[in-house]
């Protein structure tokens, strides 16, 4: 968590951290990703078998580079396959002998699925990046009896878990993550509903699940946190059902709430500043949480439910329309407003048990395929900076520094959320202390005395993110936005550039 104050006439600008006040554990799950099958995120991203260049596939028609980029992001943890998508798809279409998997239209994005990429194949990938995947199942025009989870997880003698043996598979999957729907609330979606029938729906969809395997983790679809839909249907499913569960009170059906938010605005100090924006649904929707099982007197035995941040990034759906693969090219601010982005998971660290940045490959992706290589955008910096240090416990922090006056977006975030030019969040992780601090300003520099940095302190690094403008962008021939690595003594002020993200790091 950080506090902060605004800078007063005659102070100067500080910020103090506590590295033994430790306030919470931050769940690796935070730097989960998302593949959806839209645009060119599975195919031409991580699955390209027809691509020209055979120095660039793996046997199975996997990217490399694409596998070694998850790896070096250390991914914990993929969603799978939408998004909107999954309102249509059945996922017996994608399983067994690839020439007689049907093609369908596809009515999210309005494309064609072959199915050439199904089930299987997304868990041999799942396999070799070393992550965990999370499935989300079809709400839309799906049914409870289509077996999925009895394919994915059953060691049984019966016909969905026989039929993955008969694709090769003798082993369950144990996929531990299960989405009850995607966005069931958006009037873009196949078969939207209203909060009432989702809550009735996704209730009996939860406990049919349990009673097949009790061990899965069930994600209810939730809005942006700060909806009535987020009240309704948090009150009618969060409560113990002492049927599926046997009996038990130390069980939740439910074990999490999953909200999605994009942002985006054309003024670059308003893009940097709205992630915010979505700390304080995070707030609300921890409340909303409490409410519903202090109303549904869910016993404090059964463990809190936290939220799954599923589908967060900047993304402006005008610039960089879904039906054209939303292949959005993010400036030096956009990497500012991923960096606070992350600063709010860190920051909420006690309420979020996943997020995940839609998407990870190429669709409003840090991460660009082309035929022969990669292109890391701006976005890309960041994520890797934060999935590498900012782990283990969320610190105390305190930030006295001026603020922006302007307009925010969106607009409701003026009155509620605090809007200090610079946006700080620290770690401590196996003797390190991260401190993140990003410096939204487009004119100054500012420097800053940094208390919690000893006298015993000899070396600080620095490492730091910027540009010559806030809308410069990595192209495939030049990459504009990089890490640059630097050292500090600790001693006096320490300078965060304008338009920046500085991480500093020191041992204790
Ligand atoms: O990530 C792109 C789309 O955004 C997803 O399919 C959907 O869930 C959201 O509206």
């Amino acid at each position: 968590m950080t506090t902060f104050t605004p800078l007063r006439a005659g102070e100067s600008p500080t910020i103090s951290v506590l590295p033994s006040h430790q306030l919470s554990k931050i769940n690796d799950n935070i730097y989960g990703g998302f593949t959806e099958h839209m645009g060119r995120c599975i195919y031409g991203g991580i699955y390209d078998p027809d691509n020209s260049n055979k120095n660039i596939i793996d046997e199975n028609g996997f990217r490399k580079d694409v596998i070694e980029s998850m790896k070096e992001l250390n991914v914990p943890v993929v969603r799978y396959p939408g998004g909107n998508f999954v309102a249509t798809y059945h996922w017996q279409d994608g399983v067994g002998p690839r020439e007689n998997r049907p093609r369908r239209p596809e009515l999210a994005w309005l494309g064609i699925e072959s199915n050439q990429f199904g089930t299987d194949e997304f868990m041999k990938w799942c396999e070799i990046v070393e992550t965990e995947p999370y499935l989300a199942l079809n709400f839309g025009t799906g049914t409870l009896d289509e077996g999925w989870l009895e394919y994915c997880n059953s060691t049984q003698d019966t016909y969905y878990a026989n039929l993955r043996r008969q694709n090769g598979r003798e082993k369950p999957y144990n996929v531990k993550y299960w989405a009850l729907g995607n966005e069931c609330w958006g009037p873009w979606q196949v078969e939207q509903m209203t909060k009432e029938d989702y809550a009735k729906k996704a209730y009996q969809w939860a406990k049919a699940l349990k009673l097949l395997d009790p061990s899965i983790t069930l994600i209810l679809c939730g809005e942006t946190g700060h909806s009535s839909w987020d009240y309704h249907v948090l009150k009618e499913c969060v409560k113990l059902d002492m049927h599926s569960l046997g009996g038990s009170t130390t069980q939740s059906l439910i074990d999490m709430h999953s909200i999605h938010i994009y942002t985006a605005s054309d003024d670059p100090v308003k893009n940097a500043l709205a992630p915010r924006s979505a700390e304080r649904a995070i707030q609300i929707c921890a409340s909303l949480i409490d409410l519903a099982r202090i109303e549904n007197k869910v016993p404090p035995t059964a463990p809190q439910q936290t939220i799954c941040f599923d589908e967060w990034n900047v993304w402006d759906p005008k610039r960089a329309p879904g039906e054209t693969g939303a292949e959005e090219r993010y400036t030096l601010s956009d990497a500012l407003a991923v960096a606070v982005w992350l600063n709010v998971f860190v920051r909420q660290s006690k309420y979020v048990g996943m997020a995940n940045i839609a998407q990870s490959i190429n669709v409003i992706s840090p991460l660009m395929t082309t035929k022969n290589g990669l292109v890391k955008q701006t976005t890309w910096w960041p994520l890797l900076l934060f999935s590498n240090y900012m782990r283990g416990w969320t610190i105390g922090t305190h930030l006295n520094c001026s603020t922006y006056e302007g307009d925010a977006e969106p607009a409701w975030m003026k009155t509620s959320v605090d809007t200090p030019y610079l946006d700080v969040s620290a770690t401590v992780n196996d003797g390190w202390v991260s401190m993140v601090v990003v410096n939204v300003n487009l004119a100054e520099s500012f420097k800053i005395e940094i208390n919690g940095i000893t006298e015993k302190t000899k070396l600080v690094h620095r490492y730091v993110i910027t540009g010559s403008s806030w809308d410069v962008v990595n192209t495939e021939d030049k990459q504009s936005v990089g890490i640059q690595e630097l050292t500090w003594d600790g001693r006096g002020k320490c300078e965060f550039p304008k338009l920046s993200i500085t991480m500093l790091r020191w041992s204790i």
